[in-house]
């Protein structure tokens, strides 16, 4: 079967979506015939590049047309050989599998020949920021003395590794990113004409997976029509790998209720399906990243990113409110950054969860709103969760000794212990040891008193 990619790969620059600049300026230069000697097709992966370098050569050399067209015919020899990359005059290097030296070397020797069947001699140079030095330097030199009817178009995802004075000898075309919207009506265009049932949130839902790119788009839709059922959202997800809504919305339920329980449960529940703490933590952010930008403008449908539906972010966003959420975001990306380097990282997921529930009991004037302003929040961690931590890491004899004691406070360096009457003595004696496993958990030195509890 052939993928939706290569049956809906644009043939005309009429047919590029979302592209409405570059197809402007590529139109006119045909029209015009102000073909310019090199360009550079720059922009993240899937958004149309090597279709539009291809486009470009079949405009420049369709035979049905004595002259550069916009509309090339797609069935002369020209067209259908530059569609199965065999044209003579039209070479497609793709300098990421393809690299060598001998690439360097045919540039030099063969790039100013006169075409043989069409107008130009083109060369497509793709993921040309992987080409070798060497090849780097001949395609320089080319362009410093560009030859007559050699048009070089060179396509990649990371311009910023191109000689800068290869990129100044190049018209530049930035492929912007697709906007979940146009992605979303592309798609809808497509499951129309290949009849596949579909839900508008599902639509949205692999219009977000993409990121902006409609290849990728296009690949789940492919894999999702196989199910030969309505697709949902809930297909979406989990064919994509991501959280489902309903889960995401327990959590930040249980996180606003302080409900620790629940919490714990459902992080675990997530666990146990086989989502790890990174991929947790990750959607978290991607909710708390759409409740900011629901806060801030409550109108921006298309700006937000997670799975969650626009109406729920936007009632959750209003029942959170907003310094929290900042605070949460911040310490979601901490954690973040915290969770790679956790030798436990289940624990620590844990630990960053109930974090959350912590920040939500600071009232948002209690003085840490001008600590974010700054972006410097004090990160406090829930207390029993770092015990729980300890307590997990230790053998189950400690660990029953050590329950009997409550970590009643701990920030920066200093920690509190609070210890029934009778084991005062004991956890003295054992102080210094206890601070060491706190330390390691902190992963910062921990100095510790020994409080005698009050009950
Ligand atoms: N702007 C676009 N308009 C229409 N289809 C697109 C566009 N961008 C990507 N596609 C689809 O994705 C596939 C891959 O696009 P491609 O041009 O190879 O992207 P890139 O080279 O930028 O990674 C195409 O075959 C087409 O189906
Ligand atoms: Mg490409
Ligand atoms: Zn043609």
């Amino acid at each position: 079967m052939q993928t939706l990619t290569t049956k809906y790969r644009p043939q005309q620059l009429g047919d590029l979506c979302g592209q409405e600049t570059i197809t402007r300026t590529l139109t006119n230069a045909v029209k015009q015939k102000k073909i310019a000697p090199a360009y550079l097709f720059t922009g993240s992966k899937g958004t149309g590049k090597t279709s539009a370098a291809r486009i470009l050569a079949k405009s420049l050399n369709c035979l049905n047309s004595p002259q550069p067209t916009v509309t090339p015919c797609g069935n002369c020899s020209s067209c259908l050989a530059i569609e199965k990359s065999c044209s003579l005059d039209v070479t497609e290097i793709d300098a990421a599998s393809h690299n060598g030296v001998d690439d360097a070397r045919q540039l030099i020797e063969r790039s100013s020949l006169a075409p043989v069947q069409g107008r130009y001699r083109i060369w497509i140079l793709d993921e040309s920021h992987c080409l070798t030095n060497q090849a780097m330097n001949a395609l320089l030199k080319c362009l410093e003395e560009p030859p007559n009817n050699v048009v070089f178009i060179l396509c990649t995802t990371e311009a910023h590794k191109l000689l800068p004075t290869i990129i100044s000898r190049c018209q530049v075309l930035n492929f912007r990113s697709l906007s979940i919207s146009a992605i979303v009506l592309k798609l809808s265009q497509i499951a129309t004409d290949e009849e596949i049932d579909i839900t508008e949130e599902a639509l949205v839902a692999i219009a977000r997976n993409a990121e902006g790119g409609l290849r990728d788009a296009l690949g789940l839709l492919s894999q999702l029509s196989l199910l030969e059922t309505l697709i949902h959202q809930s297909h979406v997800l989990e064919v994509s790998g991501e959280i489902a809504q309903p889960d995401l919305v327990a959590i930040l339920q249980a996180v606003r209720a302080k409900d620790i329980f629940s919490l714990l449960k459902k992080s675990r529940e997530l666990l146990d399906s086989g989502f790890t703490p990174e991929k947790i933590i990750a959607s978290l952010i991607k909710v708390y990243h759409d409740l900011v930008i629901v806060a801030h403008s409550p109108k921006s449908v298309n700006l937000t990113s997670s799975a969650l539906g626009h109406e729920q972010i936007t009632q959750l966003a209003a029942s959170v409110g907003y310094d929290r959420i900042i605070v949460g975001l911040e310490q979601l990306r901490v954690s973040s950054y915290q969770l790679k380097q956790a030798p436990q990282p289940n624990l620590w997921l844990e630990v960053c969860l109930l974090g959350l529930i912590q920040n939500l009991q600071v009232s948002p004037d209690s003085g840490h709103k001008n600590g974010h302003k700054n972006g410097t929040i004090a990160i406090a961690p829930h207390p029993e969760a770092i015990w729980n931590q300890v307590l997990a890491a230790t053998t189950e004899k400690n660990r029953k000794m050590l329950s009997v004691a409550i970590l009643t406070e701990i920030s920066g360096n200093s920690a509190t212990l609070s210890v029934p009457k009778k084991y005062l003595d004991k956890f003295n004696r054992l102080a210094e040891k206890i601070a060491q496993m706190l330390s390691k958990v902190c992963e910062v030195p921990i100095d510790l008193s020994i409080e005698e509890s009050r009950a």
